[in-house]
Protein backbone atom coordinates (compact mmCIF):
# COMPACT_ATOMS: atom_id res chain seq x y z
CA UNK A 1 0.00 0.00 0.00
CA UNK A 2 1.00 3.07 -0.46
CA UNK A 3 2.28 5.48 2.13
CA UNK A 4 0.96 8.86 2.98
CA UNK A 5 3.28 11.52 4.84
CA UNK A 6 2.13 12.35 8.58
CA UNK A 7 1.98 15.68 7.92
CA UNK A 8 -1.03 15.01 5.12
CA UNK A 9 -2.59 12.22 7.50
CA UNK A 10 -2.88 14.57 10.78
CA UNK A 11 -4.78 17.09 7.89
CA UNK A 12 -6.98 14.61 6.48
CA UNK A 13 -10.55 14.09 7.45
CA UNK A 14 -11.08 10.70 5.63
CA UNK A 15 -12.27 8.55 8.27
CA UNK A 16 -12.45 5.13 8.45
CA UNK A 17 -10.26 4.43 5.13
CA UNK A 18 -7.37 2.25 5.57
CA UNK A 19 -4.09 4.24 5.22
CA UNK A 20 -0.01 3.24 5.60
CA UNK A 21 2.41 5.15 7.60
CA UNK A 22 5.96 4.97 8.29
CA UNK A 23 8.45 6.51 10.71
CA UNK A 24 10.10 6.12 13.57
CA UNK A 25 8.65 5.39 17.30
CA UNK A 26 9.13 8.61 19.79
CA UNK A 27 7.42 6.71 22.36
CA UNK A 28 5.16 3.69 22.92
CA UNK A 29 2.57 3.66 26.11
CA UNK A 30 -0.40 1.97 27.29
CA UNK A 31 -1.33 -1.54 28.90
CA UNK A 32 -1.77 -4.84 28.36
CA UNK A 33 -4.49 -4.51 26.40
CA UNK A 34 -4.05 -1.94 24.21
CA UNK A 35 -0.58 0.32 23.07
CA UNK A 36 -0.30 4.14 22.25
CA UNK A 37 2.56 4.54 19.39
CA UNK A 38 3.46 8.00 18.64
CA UNK A 39 4.79 7.78 15.30
CA UNK A 40 7.13 10.99 13.32
CA UNK A 41 8.29 10.52 9.85
CA UNK A 42 9.73 14.48 9.90
CA UNK A 43 6.90 15.43 7.48
CA UNK A 44 6.05 17.41 10.43
CA UNK A 45 7.28 18.81 14.46
CA UNK A 46 3.46 15.93 14.81
CA UNK A 47 2.68 13.02 15.77
CA UNK A 48 0.54 10.60 15.02
CA UNK A 49 -1.10 8.27 17.60
CA UNK A 50 -0.68 4.92 16.55
CA UNK A 51 -3.20 2.71 18.20
CA UNK A 52 -2.47 -1.68 18.41
CA UNK A 53 -4.65 -3.91 20.15
CA UNK A 54 -2.20 -5.91 21.64
CA UNK A 55 -3.58 -9.23 21.53
CA UNK A 56 -3.75 -8.65 17.36
CA UNK A 57 0.32 -8.74 17.14
CA UNK A 58 3.16 -11.05 17.78
CA UNK A 59 4.19 -10.60 21.40
CA UNK A 60 7.67 -10.14 20.13
CA UNK A 61 6.70 -7.94 17.98
CA UNK A 62 5.32 -5.38 20.52
CA UNK A 63 8.48 -5.92 22.58
CA UNK A 64 10.48 -4.70 19.86
CA UNK A 65 7.98 -1.69 19.05
CA UNK A 66 11.19 0.74 21.77
CA UNK A 67 11.92 4.14 21.29
CA UNK A 68 13.72 5.03 17.88
CA UNK A 69 12.78 1.60 16.36
CA UNK A 70 11.37 2.18 12.43
CA UNK A 71 7.77 1.33 11.52
CA UNK A 72 5.73 0.37 8.62
CA UNK A 73 1.67 0.97 9.82
CA UNK A 74 -1.09 -0.12 7.94
CA UNK A 75 -4.48 0.75 9.76
CA UNK A 76 -7.71 2.36 10.00
CA UNK A 77 -7.40 6.45 10.01
CA UNK A 78 -10.42 6.79 12.67
CA UNK A 79 -11.23 10.35 14.47
CA UNK A 80 -9.52 10.53 18.14
CA UNK A 81 -11.26 10.23 21.42
CA UNK A 82 -8.38 12.08 23.09
CA UNK A 83 -7.41 14.77 24.06
CA UNK A 84 -4.75 16.85 22.34
CA UNK A 85 -5.16 14.70 17.99
CA UNK A 86 -7.81 15.05 15.87
CA UNK A 87 -7.11 11.53 14.15
CA UNK A 88 -5.47 8.42 15.04
CA UNK A 89 -4.52 5.04 13.07
CA UNK A 90 -6.52 1.84 14.50
CA UNK A 91 -3.61 -0.61 13.23
CA UNK A 92 -4.24 -3.78 11.27
CA UNK A 93 -0.17 -4.54 10.33
CA UNK A 94 2.71 -3.41 11.70
CA UNK A 95 5.87 -4.18 10.49
CA UNK A 96 9.04 -3.64 12.33
CA UNK A 97 11.29 -1.92 9.49
CA UNK A 98 14.60 -1.53 11.78
CA UNK A 99 14.93 -2.54 15.29
CA UNK A 100 15.86 -0.03 18.25
CA UNK A 101 18.31 -1.03 20.73
CA UNK A 102 18.05 0.43 24.46
CA UNK A 103 21.61 2.18 23.73
CA UNK A 104 19.59 4.27 21.19
CA UNK A 105 21.72 7.73 22.37
CA UNK A 106 18.42 9.74 21.48
CA UNK A 107 16.44 7.75 23.90
CA UNK A 108 15.97 9.91 26.81
CA UNK A 109 14.92 13.16 26.56
CA UNK A 110 16.11 16.61 27.94
CA UNK A 111 19.62 15.97 27.05
CA UNK A 112 22.03 18.90 26.73
CA UNK A 113 22.90 20.19 23.25
CA UNK A 114 26.62 19.50 23.79
CA UNK A 115 25.81 15.76 24.14
CA UNK A 116 23.39 16.29 21.05
CA UNK A 117 26.07 17.54 18.81
CA UNK A 118 28.28 14.42 19.83
CA UNK A 119 25.60 12.47 18.71
CA UNK A 120 24.69 15.38 15.47
CA UNK A 121 23.99 12.06 13.39
CA UNK A 122 21.34 11.10 15.62
CA UNK A 123 20.25 14.59 16.84
CA UNK A 124 18.29 15.24 13.63
CA UNK A 125 15.42 12.94 14.95
CA UNK A 126 14.65 15.56 18.01
CA UNK A 127 11.93 17.33 18.24
CA UNK A 128 14.34 20.37 18.59
CA UNK A 129 16.65 19.18 15.28
CA UNK A 130 13.59 18.57 13.14
CA UNK A 131 12.00 22.16 13.83
CA UNK A 132 15.19 23.89 13.13
CA UNK A 133 16.08 21.60 9.91
CA UNK A 134 12.69 22.63 8.44
CA UNK A 135 12.74 26.07 9.33
CA UNK A 136 16.58 26.04 8.23
CA UNK A 137 15.04 24.48 4.59
CA UNK A 138 12.15 27.01 4.84
CA UNK A 139 14.32 29.94 4.73
CA UNK A 140 16.41 29.15 1.81
CA UNK A 141 13.09 28.66 0.03
CA UNK A 142 12.22 32.41 1.05
CA UNK A 143 15.23 33.21 0.18
CA UNK A 144 15.15 32.17 -3.63
CA UNK A 145 11.65 33.62 -3.34
CA UNK A 146 12.76 36.71 -2.57
CA UNK A 147 15.27 37.46 -5.50
CA UNK A 148 13.70 35.93 -7.89
CA UNK A 149 10.35 37.93 -7.45
CA UNK A 150 12.61 40.84 -7.14
CA UNK A 151 14.46 40.19 -10.16
CA UNK A 152 17.69 38.90 -9.21
CA UNK A 153 19.43 35.94 -11.44
CA UNK A 154 21.19 33.60 -9.10
CA UNK A 155 24.65 33.48 -10.21
CA UNK A 156 26.83 30.39 -8.74
CA UNK A 157 30.39 31.41 -8.04
CA UNK A 158 33.80 29.75 -7.67
CA UNK A 159 34.01 27.25 -3.97
CA UNK A 160 38.03 27.42 -5.20
CA UNK A 161 39.88 30.79 -5.49
CA UNK A 162 43.13 32.32 -5.62
CA UNK A 163 41.85 36.07 -4.16
CA UNK A 164 41.02 36.77 -0.38
CA UNK A 165 37.92 38.98 -0.53
CA UNK A 166 37.71 39.85 3.29
CA UNK A 167 41.32 40.37 2.96
CA UNK A 168 42.05 38.66 6.27
CA UNK A 169 44.03 35.86 5.41
CA UNK A 170 41.45 33.23 7.03
CA UNK A 171 42.09 31.01 4.55
CA UNK A 172 41.72 27.32 3.87
CA UNK A 173 44.35 25.83 1.31
CA UNK A 174 43.90 23.77 -1.35
CA UNK A 175 46.38 21.79 -3.04
CA UNK A 176 47.05 18.15 -4.14
CA UNK A 177 50.80 18.62 -3.29
CA UNK A 178 52.29 15.88 -1.50
CA UNK A 179 52.64 17.64 2.15
CA UNK A 180 55.10 14.79 3.02
CA UNK A 181 57.48 16.14 0.58
CA UNK A 182 57.15 19.35 0.30
CA UNK A 183 59.81 21.11 -2.29
CA UNK A 184 60.68 24.78 -1.36
CA UNK A 185 63.29 27.78 -3.08
CA UNK A 186 66.37 28.81 -1.78
CA UNK A 187 64.05 31.31 0.35
CA UNK A 188 62.23 28.94 1.63
CA UNK A 189 59.08 29.47 -0.25
CA UNK A 190 56.83 26.81 -1.79
CA UNK A 191 56.83 26.21 -5.89
CA UNK A 192 53.02 26.07 -7.05
CA UNK A 193 53.59 26.18 -10.28
CA UNK A 194 53.32 22.35 -10.48
CA UNK A 195 50.27 22.31 -7.77
CA UNK A 196 46.76 21.52 -9.55
CA UNK A 197 45.98 24.49 -10.46
CA UNK A 198 49.30 26.30 -11.31
CA UNK A 199 49.50 28.50 -8.58
CA UNK A 200 48.44 28.99 -4.73
CA UNK A 201 44.32 28.37 -4.50
CA UNK A 202 42.02 27.95 -1.45
CA UNK A 203 38.26 27.59 0.05
CA UNK A 204 36.93 31.47 -0.70
CA UNK A 205 35.55 33.37 2.23
CA UNK A 206 32.83 34.79 0.03
CA UNK A 207 31.93 35.10 -3.36
CA UNK A 208 31.13 38.72 -3.71
CA UNK A 209 34.45 39.46 -6.07
CA UNK A 210 32.93 37.60 -8.46
CA UNK A 211 29.63 38.51 -7.66
CA UNK A 212 30.42 41.93 -8.61
CA UNK A 213 31.47 40.61 -12.29
CA UNK A 214 28.07 39.40 -12.39
CA UNK A 215 25.95 42.06 -10.98
CA UNK A 216 27.95 44.28 -13.54
CA UNK A 217 26.47 42.72 -16.54
CA UNK A 218 23.52 40.83 -14.97
CA UNK A 219 22.45 44.02 -13.15
CA UNK A 220 21.24 42.47 -10.12
CA UNK A 221 22.47 38.97 -8.64
CA UNK A 222 22.57 37.19 -5.56
CA UNK A 223 24.79 34.37 -4.75
CA UNK A 224 23.69 31.43 -1.92
CA UNK A 225 26.60 28.81 -1.33
CA UNK A 226 28.85 27.49 1.49
CA UNK A 227 31.93 29.58 2.31
CA UNK A 228 34.73 29.17 4.51
CA UNK A 229 36.99 31.25 7.14
CA UNK A 230 39.86 29.62 8.70
CA UNK A 231 39.67 31.98 12.08
CA UNK A 232 40.01 30.56 15.13
CA UNK A 233 36.88 32.04 16.74
CA UNK A 234 35.29 29.71 19.14
CA UNK A 235 32.34 31.60 19.82
CA UNK A 236 28.49 30.67 19.50
CA UNK A 237 28.36 32.90 16.25
CA UNK A 238 31.21 31.67 14.09
CA UNK A 239 31.61 28.62 11.93
CA UNK A 240 34.85 27.46 9.74
CA UNK A 241 31.91 26.80 7.32
CA UNK A 242 29.05 28.62 6.81
CA UNK A 243 26.76 29.49 4.05
CA UNK A 244 26.19 32.94 2.56
CA UNK A 245 23.44 35.12 0.82
CA UNK A 246 25.52 37.82 -1.42
CA UNK A 247 23.25 40.12 -2.89
CA UNK A 248 24.88 42.69 -5.47
CA UNK A 249 23.24 45.50 -7.51
CA UNK A 250 24.26 47.40 -10.25
CA UNK A 251 23.78 51.35 -9.72
CA UNK A 252 22.64 50.98 -6.04
CA UNK A 253 24.18 53.40 -3.74
CA UNK A 254 24.54 52.24 0.19
CA UNK A 255 21.08 53.55 0.89
CA UNK A 256 19.43 51.56 -1.49
CA UNK A 257 21.45 48.56 -0.24
CA UNK A 258 20.01 49.63 3.19
CA UNK A 259 16.37 49.56 1.91
CA UNK A 260 16.91 45.91 0.28
CA UNK A 261 18.72 44.25 3.38
CA UNK A 262 15.73 45.26 5.11
CA UNK A 263 12.83 44.39 3.34
CA UNK A 264 15.09 40.83 2.52
CA UNK A 265 15.57 39.95 5.52
CA UNK A 266 11.98 40.59 6.95
CA UNK A 267 10.20 38.77 4.12
CA UNK A 268 12.36 36.29 5.62
CA UNK A 269 10.93 36.80 8.91
CA UNK A 270 7.29 37.02 7.45
CA UNK A 271 8.12 33.51 5.42
CA UNK A 272 9.09 31.73 8.75
CA UNK A 273 5.91 33.24 10.34
CA UNK A 274 3.82 32.22 7.76
CA UNK A 275 5.06 28.66 6.64
CA UNK A 276 6.78 27.48 10.07
CA UNK A 277 3.80 27.60 12.57
CA UNK A 278 3.85 24.78 14.24
CA UNK A 279 7.96 24.35 14.34
CA UNK A 280 7.89 28.23 15.66
CA UNK A 281 5.30 27.32 18.51
CA UNK A 282 7.21 24.17 19.92
CA UNK A 283 10.52 26.30 19.71
CA UNK A 284 8.63 29.35 21.25
CA UNK A 285 7.34 26.82 23.99
CA UNK A 286 11.05 24.97 24.45
CA UNK A 287 13.96 27.19 24.13
CA UNK A 288 12.69 30.61 23.51
CA UNK A 289 9.67 32.03 25.01
CA UNK A 290 10.61 35.76 23.17
CA UNK A 291 10.73 34.26 19.92
CA UNK A 292 7.71 34.81 18.22
CA UNK A 293 7.47 38.63 20.20
CA UNK A 294 10.87 39.26 19.13
CA UNK A 295 10.24 37.68 15.27
CA UNK A 296 6.81 40.36 14.92
CA UNK A 297 8.87 43.21 16.72
CA UNK A 298 11.34 42.52 13.85
CA UNK A 299 8.77 43.08 11.22
CA UNK A 300 6.77 45.79 13.02
CA UNK A 301 10.13 48.49 13.23
CA UNK A 302 11.95 50.43 10.95
CA UNK A 303 15.77 49.75 11.83
CA UNK A 304 17.67 52.39 12.99
CA UNK A 305 20.19 54.07 10.39
CA UNK A 306 23.20 55.13 12.48
CA UNK A 307 26.28 56.15 11.23
CA UNK A 308 29.79 54.24 12.82
CA UNK A 309 31.01 57.97 14.91
CA UNK A 310 27.71 58.25 16.33
CA UNK A 311 27.57 54.58 17.52
CA UNK A 312 30.86 55.13 19.09
CA UNK A 313 29.42 58.49 20.94
CA UNK A 314 26.44 56.43 22.34
CA UNK A 315 29.10 54.11 23.46
CA UNK A 316 31.18 56.34 25.01
CA UNK A 317 28.27 57.91 26.79
CA UNK A 318 27.48 54.24 28.25
CA UNK A 319 30.80 53.95 29.93
CA UNK A 320 30.30 57.70 31.13
CA UNK A 321 27.32 56.37 32.95
CA UNK A 322 29.13 53.84 34.32
CA UNK A 323 28.25 50.90 31.91
CA UNK A 324 31.24 48.17 32.21
CA UNK A 325 32.31 46.51 28.85
CA UNK A 326 35.16 43.97 28.26
CA UNK A 327 36.67 46.06 25.80
CA UNK A 328 37.41 49.37 25.91
CA UNK A 329 35.69 52.10 23.49
CA UNK A 330 36.91 54.39 21.02
CA UNK A 331 36.74 55.94 17.88
CA UNK A 332 38.55 53.44 15.16
CA UNK A 333 38.21 50.03 16.85
CA UNK A 334 35.70 47.64 15.59
CA UNK A 335 33.19 47.31 17.36
CA UNK A 336 33.09 43.79 19.76
CA UNK A 337 29.65 41.85 19.92
CA UNK A 338 29.00 43.16 23.00
CA UNK A 339 29.27 46.84 21.83
CA UNK A 340 26.97 45.95 19.04
CA UNK A 341 24.43 44.28 21.73
CA UNK A 342 24.29 47.27 23.27
CA UNK A 343 23.14 50.17 20.93
CA UNK A 344 20.70 47.18 19.88
CA UNK A 345 19.14 45.53 22.97
CA UNK A 346 20.02 48.19 25.26
CA UNK A 347 19.85 52.05 23.90
CA UNK A 348 17.45 51.37 20.55
CA UNK A 349 15.81 48.23 21.67
CA UNK A 350 15.76 47.88 18.00
CA UNK A 351 17.61 46.46 14.86
CA UNK A 352 20.38 48.93 13.74
CA UNK A 353 22.26 48.97 10.85
CA UNK A 354 25.70 51.30 11.38
CA UNK A 355 27.48 52.92 8.45
CA UNK A 356 30.20 54.59 7.71
CA UNK A 357 33.19 52.98 9.14
CA UNK A 358 36.95 54.19 9.61
CA UNK A 359 38.02 52.75 6.34
CA UNK A 360 41.25 50.89 8.65
CA UNK A 361 39.08 47.96 9.87
CA UNK A 362 36.90 47.53 6.64
CA UNK A 363 37.57 45.34 3.62
CA UNK A 364 39.51 47.39 0.16
CA UNK A 365 36.62 47.10 -1.92
CA UNK A 366 34.42 49.86 0.12
CA UNK A 367 33.85 53.16 -1.49
CA UNK A 368 35.67 55.74 0.20
CA UNK A 369 33.60 59.24 1.53
CA UNK A 370 34.74 62.44 1.24
CA UNK A 371 36.26 62.48 4.65
CA UNK A 372 39.11 60.66 3.23
CA UNK A 373 38.42 59.12 6.97
CA UNK A 374 35.29 56.46 6.19
CA UNK A 375 33.57 54.20 3.95
CA UNK A 376 30.45 53.12 2.76
CA UNK A 377 30.74 49.89 4.86
CA UNK A 378 27.03 49.37 6.44
CA UNK A 379 26.20 46.48 9.10
CA UNK A 380 23.46 45.27 9.98
CA UNK A 381 22.93 44.54 14.05
CA UNK A 382 20.61 42.05 15.16
CA UNK A 383 19.36 41.34 18.79
CA UNK A 384 20.69 38.47 20.14
CA UNK A 385 23.13 37.75 17.34
CA UNK A 386 25.06 41.06 17.02
CA UNK A 387 25.99 41.28 13.01
CA UNK A 388 23.48 39.78 10.74
CA UNK A 389 24.52 41.40 7.21
CA UNK A 390 27.62 42.94 6.31
CA UNK A 391 27.76 44.84 2.83
CA UNK A 392 28.75 48.31 1.52
CA UNK A 393 28.73 50.69 -1.72
CA UNK A 394 31.50 49.45 -3.41
CA UNK A 395 34.94 51.62 -4.64
CA UNK A 396 33.57 51.99 -8.25
CA UNK A 397 36.61 54.78 -9.10
CA UNK A 398 39.46 52.62 -10.49
CA UNK A 399 42.35 54.92 -9.22
CA UNK A 400 40.99 55.51 -5.72
CA UNK A 401 40.46 51.43 -5.53
CA UNK A 402 44.14 50.91 -6.93
CA UNK A 403 45.11 53.44 -3.96
CA UNK A 404 43.71 50.87 -1.12
CA UNK A 405 44.90 48.09 -3.49
CA UNK A 406 48.36 49.34 -3.04
CA UNK A 407 47.90 50.68 0.57
CA UNK A 408 47.24 47.03 1.77
CA UNK A 409 49.91 45.83 -0.21
CA UNK A 410 47.68 43.39 -2.05
CA UNK A 411 48.68 41.24 -4.65
CA UNK A 412 47.72 42.55 -7.99
CA UNK A 413 48.77 39.63 -10.42
CA UNK A 414 45.32 37.84 -9.16
CA UNK A 415 43.04 40.32 -8.82
CA UNK A 416 43.30 42.24 -12.73
CA UNK A 417 40.27 41.25 -13.76
CA UNK A 418 38.33 42.33 -10.72
CA UNK A 419 39.98 45.54 -12.18
CA UNK A 420 38.66 45.59 -15.20
CA UNK A 421 35.36 46.34 -13.96
CA UNK A 422 36.56 49.44 -12.66
CA UNK A 423 38.17 50.39 -15.92
CA UNK A 424 35.90 49.17 -18.77
CA UNK A 425 32.08 50.97 -18.00
CA UNK A 426 32.58 51.39 -14.42
CA UNK A 427 29.37 51.65 -12.53
CA UNK A 428 28.13 52.47 -9.28
CA UNK A 429 27.23 49.22 -7.23
CA UNK A 430 26.54 47.46 -3.95
CA UNK A 431 25.42 44.50 -2.06
CA UNK A 432 25.98 43.08 1.21
CA UNK A 433 26.30 39.20 2.78
CA UNK A 434 24.11 37.53 5.04
CA UNK A 435 25.17 34.69 6.97
CA UNK A 436 22.41 32.59 6.70
CA UNK A 437 23.14 30.50 9.91
CA UNK A 438 22.77 33.79 11.49
CA UNK A 439 19.47 33.82 10.26
CA UNK A 440 18.56 30.91 11.59
CA UNK A 441 19.73 31.24 15.16
CA UNK A 442 17.49 34.77 15.05
CA UNK A 443 14.50 32.70 13.60
CA UNK A 444 14.94 29.96 15.91
CA UNK A 445 16.13 31.25 18.91
CA UNK A 446 18.64 28.74 19.25
CA UNK A 447 21.75 29.82 21.51
CA UNK A 448 24.24 28.38 19.43
CA UNK A 449 25.22 28.12 15.49
CA UNK A 450 26.60 24.89 15.97
CA UNK A 451 22.65 23.58 16.28
CA UNK A 452 21.40 25.27 12.87
CA UNK A 453 23.29 23.29 10.32
CA UNK A 454 23.53 19.72 10.65
CA UNK A 455 26.83 18.82 10.89
CA UNK A 456 28.86 21.99 12.05
CA UNK A 457 32.69 22.62 11.21
CA UNK A 458 34.41 24.40 14.24
CA UNK A 459 38.13 24.42 15.46
CA UNK A 460 39.30 20.64 16.15
CA UNK A 461 35.91 18.94 15.22
CA UNK A 462 35.11 17.90 11.58
CA UNK A 463 33.18 14.70 12.90
CA UNK A 464 30.00 13.28 10.54
O1 LIG B 1 30.94 40.73 7.07
P1 LIG B 1 31.44 39.66 6.16
O2 LIG B 1 32.80 39.13 6.37
O3 LIG B 1 31.25 40.25 4.69
C1 LIG B 1 31.64 39.66 3.52
O4 LIG B 1 32.10 38.56 3.41
C2 LIG B 1 31.29 40.50 2.31
N1 LIG B 1 32.10 40.03 1.20
C3 LIG B 1 29.82 40.40 2.05
C4 LIG B 1 29.37 41.23 0.88
O5 LIG B 1 29.37 42.44 0.97
N2 LIG B 1 28.97 40.58 -0.21
O6 LIG B 1 30.42 38.43 6.21
C5 LIG B 1 29.07 38.61 5.91
C6 LIG B 1 28.19 37.91 6.92
C7 LIG B 1 28.34 38.43 8.34
O7 LIG B 1 27.56 39.57 8.56
C8 LIG B 1 27.85 37.24 9.14
O8 LIG B 1 26.45 37.19 9.17
C9 LIG B 1 28.33 36.07 8.31
O9 LIG B 1 28.54 36.54 7.00
N3 LIG B 1 29.59 35.50 8.83
C10 LIG B 1 29.68 34.33 9.50
N4 LIG B 1 28.73 33.45 9.85
C11 LIG B 1 29.14 32.35 10.52
N5 LIG B 1 30.42 32.08 10.84
C12 LIG B 1 31.41 32.95 10.48
N6 LIG B 1 32.68 32.66 10.78
C13 LIG B 1 31.05 34.14 9.79
N7 LIG B 1 31.73 35.18 9.28
C14 LIG B 1 30.84 35.99 8.71
MG1 LIG C 1 31.50 41.80 8.71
Amino acid sequence: MKRTKIIDILKSTDFDQKVCVKGWVRTKRGSKAVNFIALNDGSTIKNVQVVADVEKFDPELIKQITTGACLSVEGILVQSQGAGQSSEIQATDIVLLGACGSDYPMQKKGQSFEYMRQHAHLRLRTNTFGAVMRIRHNMAMAIHRYFHEHGFYYFNTPIITASDCEGAGEMFQVTTKNLYDLKKDEEGKIDYSDDFFGKMTSLTVSGQLEGELGATALGAIYTFGPTFRAENSNTPRHLAEFWMIEPEVAFYDINDNMDLAEDFIKYCVRWALDNCQDDLEFLNKMIDNTLLERLHFVLEHDFVRLKYTEGISILEEAVKNGHKFEFPVSWGMDLASEHERYLVEQHFKKPVILTDYPKEIKAFYMKLNDDGKTVRAMDVLFPQIGEIIGGSEREDDYDKLMGRINELDIPMKDMWWYLDTRKFGSCPHSGFGLGFERLILFVTGMQNIRDVIPFPRTPKTAEF
